[in-house]
């Protein structure tokens, strides 16, 4: 199990891994394990796919900084055209590390506080995505106090259900903490409308993660359309719609989002309604460009079960055990021996610590090195410090050049700032 799900740019060459030109065994010796390795030229060719499907319609492509937020992949996926949705002051700090002008940033996130909402109209952002009437009235309160002009989406919630993986995910509907009620919405644009340093930009929303079919999308589009007639009508005119990010991969046997489809359905609708479009991708973008290699510190039996514990855990990809999320792991040097079932688990002390549970694998042996797929959003990013870990390495490969792009943690990390 895995090996079909091995994706370009990882792919066997004489049986062995590879990660772009690179010996996955090669990375692991010299990187050490577990390690984070990412394809730049896989990501540049989602950017890529993203620009060309829709190139019909003025777009901006807000990468979603909380996929992986490292810096150097940052940098370069602004140079490929990219800017940044942030959802806090640290992700603020890291677009502007890379370079992201605040005219290519968006703001999302239901708790933005005072000092985030400064620092962001300091650096000039392009616009807030507004979560609440609350929200708003800081906002406006902090951009007359500062005197700059705070232009902001209104993220309405379009109470349209998304089928996604797991309920953390979905964030579309009513019962989600996400968003302005719909029938809230106008009255929300009408009140701002006095407010001279407020200014009504765009109208936003974000329907949930992992959706894998562009109807949702066309659902919500359309109500959010209806709604910027409505807001015209009253002489709030709009200039961009946020559709948001969300669009799914390949984790499993399942097709991702095929973005030409998405595109052909959103392309002309947004076209013909004279706005601009923004699109927050994060995991469509980052997620098949990145595996975890991890080894085998032992193999036991318990039961009827193998169990391989590895050196990385719920600590370094926590998504199986938060979400249920399903990552393919194959071994990265040819192994013959029959198939057995296994869980993968983590070194954690936890039972919900696994990477993968009941997959038929060629039984591993102590030192093997297993490749987990498809971890490159969503895996470094919520990695931890629980059970005093310390966060494991990244690297960038590119053709048959590695880069290490952010430093294993040490033992000093790991007590910063403590007393
Ligand atoms: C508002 C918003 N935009 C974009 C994203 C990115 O989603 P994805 O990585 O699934 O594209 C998220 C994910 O949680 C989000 O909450």
């Amino acid at each position: 199990m895995g090996e079909s799900l091995l994706t370009q740019p990882f792919v066997r060459r004489n049986g062995e891994l590879h990660c772009g030109d690179i010996p996955a065994a090669e990375l692991a010796e010299r990187f050490g394990t577990p390690l984070y390795v990412y394809d730049i030229r896989r990501i540049a060719e989602r950017v890529g796919a993203f620009h060309t499907a829709f190139a019909g319609v003025d777009h901006l492509l807000a990468y979603s900084v909380k996929a992986n937020g490292n810096l150097s992949i940052l940098r370069r996926l602004h140079a490929m055209g990219c800017g940044a949705d942030i959802t806090s002051l640290g992700e603020l700090y890291r677009a502007r590390q890379a370079g992201i002008p605040g005219r290519m940033i968006v703001f999302a996130g239901v708790g933005k506080t005072v000092p985030e909402i400064e620092a962001a109209l300091e650096y000039g952002i392009y616009a807030f995505n507004v979560e609440s009437r609350g929200e708003l009235e800081r906002i406006d309160e902090v951009a007359t106090r500062l005197g700059r002009r705070a232009p902001f989406a209104i993220r309405v919630n379009p109470d349209v259900f998304a089928a996604t993986p797991h309920e953390y995910t979905r964030t579309g509907t009513a019962s989600t903490k996400f968003g302005v009620p719909w029938d809230e919405t106008g009255d929300l644009y009408l009140w701002a409308k006095d407010r001279p340093w407020l200014v009504a930009a765009g109208i936003d929303m974000h329907i949930g993660s992992q959706i894998v079919d562009a109807t949702p999308y066309v659902r919500a589009l359309e109500c959010v359309l209806d709604l910027v007639t409505e807001l015209s009508a009253a002489g709030v005119d709009l200039k961009f719609l946020n559709i948001g990010g969300g669009y799914g991969i390949r984790y499993d046997h399942d097709p991702g989002m095929d973005v030409d489809e998405l595109a052909a359905e959103l392309v002309p609708r947004v076209k013909s309604a004279g706005l601009r479009l923004i699109l927050e991708p994060g995991r469509s973008i980052v997620g098949d460009a990145g595996v975890l290699l991890t080894r085998v510190e032992y193999v036991k039996r318990s039961g009827r079960k193998h169990f391989v514990v590895v050196d990385g855990g719920m600590s370094e990809l926590i998504r199986p055990s938060h979400y249920g999320g399903f990552h393919a792991v194959a071994h990265t040097m040819p192994s013959q021996g029959a198939t057995t079932r296994v869980d993968i688990v983590g070194p954690i002390c936890e039972t919900g610590d696994f990477l993968a549970r009941d997959r038929e694998l060629p039984l591993p042996e102590q030192g093997d090195l297993l490749a987990v797929c498809t971890v490159g959003a969503y895996g470094f990013a919520m990695a931890s410090n629980y059970n005093g870990r310390l966060r494991p390495a990244e690297t960038m490969v590119d053709g048959n050049e590695a880069t290490l792009i952010r430093q294993r943690e040490t033992l000093p990390d790991l007590v910063r700032g403590e007393e």
